[in-house]
This record gives C-alpha cells, sequence and structure tokens, in this order.
C-alpha cells in the first residue's frame, strides 16, 4: 500500500469483496461503499472478507481473485484511494493452522491479523493463544470485542487480556447500536476510555454507509478531540501497515 500520499482515515475492517461474503454483493456496490467512505474523509482501505471454518471457507484463491477483480474495478472508476487485502478471521481451527504453519493472511501484508472472538464466553486458554500468535511473528487486532459478553460486564478484562498481546478495534456497527444498546454502551465506553486502539466500519453494504457510518462518524467528530479521532482512525492503523 502506499501510505505515504496525503493524510486520510484508514480502514481496515469492512467487507467489500463482492460476492465473497455477507458483504457487498455487487461490484457497484462495493464502489459505492468506497465513494461514500471518500467522502467521510477514508483514503486507505484493508478490505477483509470473512475467513472460517464453516460458512466462509473459500480458498486464498478464491480470495486473491476476487480481491484482483475489485482492485481493477477501483483503478477504472479513477477513485484516489489505495487498497490493501486482508481477511477477518472467526477464532477457531483455520486461524490457528494458518498461524501455526505461518502462512496467515495478514492486513496488507503487515504482521497484524484481525480476529473476532467468541461471544458468549472467553476460553481460559485465550491469554496464551494470544501470546502464541506473537510467538509465531503475528499481532491480533481483536475485531469489536465490545459484543463478547464477558467484556460487556467487565471493560478491565479487555485491557488484561490485550495488554502487550493485542490490539483492540471497536466496529462503527457497534457505536451506531445495531447489535442493541449493552454493545453499543460497551463500544463508546471503550472509544473514549482510550481502551480501544482503534475503529473500523465493519462496512457491508450502501446501506449501512448511510445508517451507520455517516451518522457515527459525526458522532465521533463531536465527542472525541482531533487528536484522539486522528490516532484511531489514521496514525495508528497507517503505522500499522508501515512497520515492518
Ligand atoms: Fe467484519
Amino acid at each position: 500500500m502506499n501510505l505515504d500520499a496525503e493524510n486520510g482515515f484508514c480502514d481496515l475492517h469492512l467487507h467489500i469483496v463482492p460476492g465473497i461474503d455477507d458483504g457487498a454483493r455487487t461490484m457497484d456496490a462495493s464502489l459505492e461503499i468506497l465513494r461514500g467512505l471518500y467522502d467521510c474523509g477514508y483514503r486507505h482501505f484493508v478490505a477483509t472478507p470473512h475467513a472460517d471454518d464453516h460458512r466462509f471457507t473459500y480458498s486464498r484463491e478464491t480470495i486473491d481473485a476476487g480481491f484482483a477483480k475489485l482492485a481493477d474495478a477501483v483503478a477504472a472508476s479513477g477513485l484516489p484511494i489505495d487498497l490493501g487485502k486482508g481477511v477477518e478471521y472467526t477464532y477457531g481451527e483455520r486461524l490457528r493452522r494458518d498461524v501455526t504453519d505461518r502462512t496467515a493472511m495478514t492486513l496488507a501484508d503487515s504482521r497484524y491479523v484481525l480476529l473476532e472472538l467468541p461471544e458468549e464466553f472467553m476460553p481460559a486458554t485465550m491469554p496464551d493463544t494470544l501470546f502464541g500468535f506473537g510467538a509465531s511473528g503475528y499481532y491480533p487486532v481483536l475485531a469489536h470485542p465490545e459484543r463478547c459478553k464477558p467484556f460487556q460486564d467487565d471493560v478491565d478484562a479487555l485491557s488484561r487480556l490485550a495488554n502487550g498481546r493485542a490490539l483492540v478495534q471497536v466496529s462503527f456497527r457497534s457505536l451506531a447500536g445495531t447489535f442493541g444498546r449493552t454493545i453499543k454502551k460497551t463500544a463508546w465506553r471503550l472509544v473514549e476510555s482510550e481502551v480501544a486502539d482503534l475503529v473500523a466500519t465493519d462496512c457491508h453494504s450502501p446501506r449501512e454507509l448511510r445508517k451507520v457510518v455517516q451518522p457515527v462518524m459525526k458522532q465521533l467528530r463531536r465527542r472525541l478531540d482531533a487528536g484522539h479521532l486522528n490516532r484511531l482512525m489514521s496514525a495508528f492503523p497507517r503505522r500499522m501497515l508501515t512497520t515492518p
């Protein structure tokens, strides 16, 4: 990715490779999302289709082919943005295998691996598992941990888990209230108390662009000072992708 260009927000989590997962269904929808995010101030994106053991089991080649088509469409559109490739792993066997084999699909060829944790309970072995990812050369990024029940009751438990082992990425969808009041409250608490290292749109559709992204962007600008917003959406993600 070319991150030297101009400043701008950097979205490390969105579902815009058409027809691959439950995200954008068509190339037109993907481009509509990207145009809308451009208008919100985004310039850099890492597309992150789901990858798991049951529902989104497509191969690496399928992801590569889908991403290549998206990259071609973006180039043809003339939209001056920068696009990288990643996946959002569900915590499970596929992730463990890829990490063990050191073949994990990282965010834009960085060492950061995006993963979503189980939502109902936290395995007692999770700190060891995350530490093990680090020992294999990867750094986990926890996607929307505000959706995990154990952290809604005890935000400090998330700080303890992530401390030195993982980054915390809160999602726009949670901040918008898509998953209910408890998750929304937890998400804002993580952001405002600076437990969150990153916020990402996790945008799946043009509808979410209007119902989720644009309203949350307004609220973030109102509730956070400019320096904090810049760290969450530009400086930190930029540093992640440029640090070898
Ligand atoms: Fe996602």
